[in-house]
Parts: structure tokens; C-alpha cells; sequence
């Protein structure tokens, strides 16, 4: 694909196998393609590696952490289960919301909670209301040992953000996808990897091996379940489609 910018004559000329597209450049459409671009470039060149939620380095695209962010103000879930906890800064990131809501708590599970990262979790003002656990999140006695931090009745909001081929990610769907309660989400992250295919970091396989297959898999065999990006709560532009490494990502168990 060529996109070329014209910022004189103020249009996009993107010429794919789609045919040769001319368009305003201030325009909804052009601002698709250059952020999905935009997507591209920064995620080869580690974009989201640069960001930390109070103290600890958190590893999302920060239009991905508002999105989640206002689900989490809607539903205000009893509790926020997360796969994949790394450097901590996701789960310091929903420890801050619930202390802000006054409501709710968060459990982490990675395979390798590293002694002076899970030291930062356990010593941060927030991290009396974080509950971690470490071990494969698909490994039975790992599932049980999360589920048994959830009380009967809690309302659970799940996101799975570790190892994220479809085979794991499916895994987890499978193992987690009970506790999540009516309009709640499970959200298999990071779907991106679909488009990555092409990048010097990426990888040919991910075009079908990727957690936004996982999920569209797991929604067909889930009538229960519809994939489903949620509906923002202000929008004053006409652009609808988020900007995010996240696509095809949350599926909201229906009522
Ligand atoms: C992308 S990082 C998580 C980033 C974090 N959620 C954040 O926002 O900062 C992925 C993490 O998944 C963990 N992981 C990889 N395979 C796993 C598995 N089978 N079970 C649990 N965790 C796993 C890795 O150890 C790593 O810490």
C-alpha cells in the first residue's frame, strides 16, 4: 500500500489493492488509514512500552486504558480479573479506579511474578487491593485459585492480557468465561497482533494466530456471549471507530 499525504492540496492518495483512493485530508476516512498506520509504526517501534500508571510501567496503548476505564465506571464491578500482570501497572492502573469509585478489587495471575515487581505491587498504597497469583492462567489449579478469590454473587469484569496465541487465549476464555457476570465483558487484548503480520517486529502467523480470533472463535460457540465494542459515553465527532491495539477484543455476556 502507498499513502502519500499532500498537506498543500490537503488530500490523502492511498493506492491499494482496493484501487486508488483520493481523499480529503481532514476527513474521517483519511484519519482511519493514517491511524491505522499510525497503529503499525508505533507498535514496532515499542510505543507502548513508555507509558507507567502511578510508579509502575503499564503496557497498553493509552486510548485502550480511557476505553476500559469507562466501561469500569459503568459497570463498577465488584472485581477486576486480569491475566497477565508483568510490571504491574494494569493492575495498579484498576486498583486506582476502584479506590476513586470506592468499590471493588483486582486479582492478577502471571505465570512469572518477578520478586521485585510483585514487591512493588504488594508495598504500593494501592496494593492492599490487589490480590496476585502466579502460575499458568490456564493450569486447573491456577483457575481454581482465582475463582476461589471471587465470593458467589460478586460481579466480575475479566480481562485476559497473557500469552496471547489463539490456542491460550481460547484456554482462557474457556476457563474464566463463567465467573464474568450478565453485561459484563471478557476482554481477550491485544488482537492487534492480526495486523502486525507485516512489521519488522511482527510475525506471518499472527494473521490467524491472534487473541481477536480466539474471541470471534469462542462468541460462536458462545450464544451467551456477543462480541461487542462498548458504546462510548460522550462522543462529539463524527468518528466512531477506536483507535486501539484491542480490536475485535470485548465480548459482553448478555443479560
Ligand atoms: C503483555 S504482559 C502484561 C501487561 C500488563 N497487563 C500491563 O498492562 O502492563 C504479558 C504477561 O503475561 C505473562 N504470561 C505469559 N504467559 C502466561 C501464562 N501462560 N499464564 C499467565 N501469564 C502469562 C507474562 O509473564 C507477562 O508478564
Amino acid at each position: 500500500m502507498k499513502i502519500t499525504i499532500d498537506t498543500d492540496r490537503e488530500i490523502l492518495v492511498c493506492d491499494s489493492k482496493a484501487g486508488l483512493q483520493s481523499l480529503p485530508l481532514y476527513s474521517d476516512a483519511a484519519f482511519t488509514i493514517l491511524s491505522r498506520q499510525w497503529l503499525k509504526v508505533g507498535w514496532n517501534q515499542k510505543y507502548p512500552y513508555t507509558f507507567s500508571w502511578m510508579g509502575r510501567p503499564i503496557i497498553q496503548l493509552p486510548e485502550d486504558v480511557i476505553r476500559i476505564q469507562e466501561v469500569i465506571w459503568r459497570l463498577k464491578p465488584d472485581v477486576i480479573l486480569e491475566t497477565g500482570v508483568a510490571h504491574g501497572g494494569s493492575m495498579i492502573f484498576y486498583a486506582s479506579l476502584c479506590k476513586a469509585m470506592d468499590h471493588g478489587r483486582v486479582i492478577g495471575i502471571d505465570i512469572e511474578i518477578r520478586p521485585a515487581n510483585r514487591a512493588a505491587i504488594e508495598c504500593h498504597p494501592l496494593g492492599k487491593n490487589i490480590k496476585l497469583v502466579e502460575g499458568n492462567s490456564t493450569a486447573p489449579e491456577i483457575v481454581a485459585r482465582a475463582k476461589g478469590l471471587v465470593r458467589p454473587g460478586e460481579s466480575v469484569l475479566v480481562i485476559l492480557d497473557s500469552k496471547h496465541t489463539k490456542a491460550h487465549v481460547r484456554d482462557e476464555l474457556d476457563a474464566y468465561h463463567t465467573l464474568v457476570t450478565p453485561d459484563s465483558y471478557i476482554v481477550a487484548t491485544d488482537g492487534i497482533m492480526q495486523d502486525l503480520h507485516d512489521v519488522p517486529r511482527g510475525n506471518p502467523e499472527w494473521r490467524d494466530d491472534n487473541p481477536s480470533a480466539a474471541a470471534l472463535e469462542f462468541s460462536e460457540a458462545h450464544p451467551e456471549f456477543v462480541l461487542e465494542e462498548p458504546a462510548r459515553l460522550f462522543n462529539e465527532s463524527t468518528l466512531k471507530a477506536n483507535l486501539t491495539h484491542w480490536p475485535g477484543a470485548y465480548l459482553r455476556r448478555l443479560k
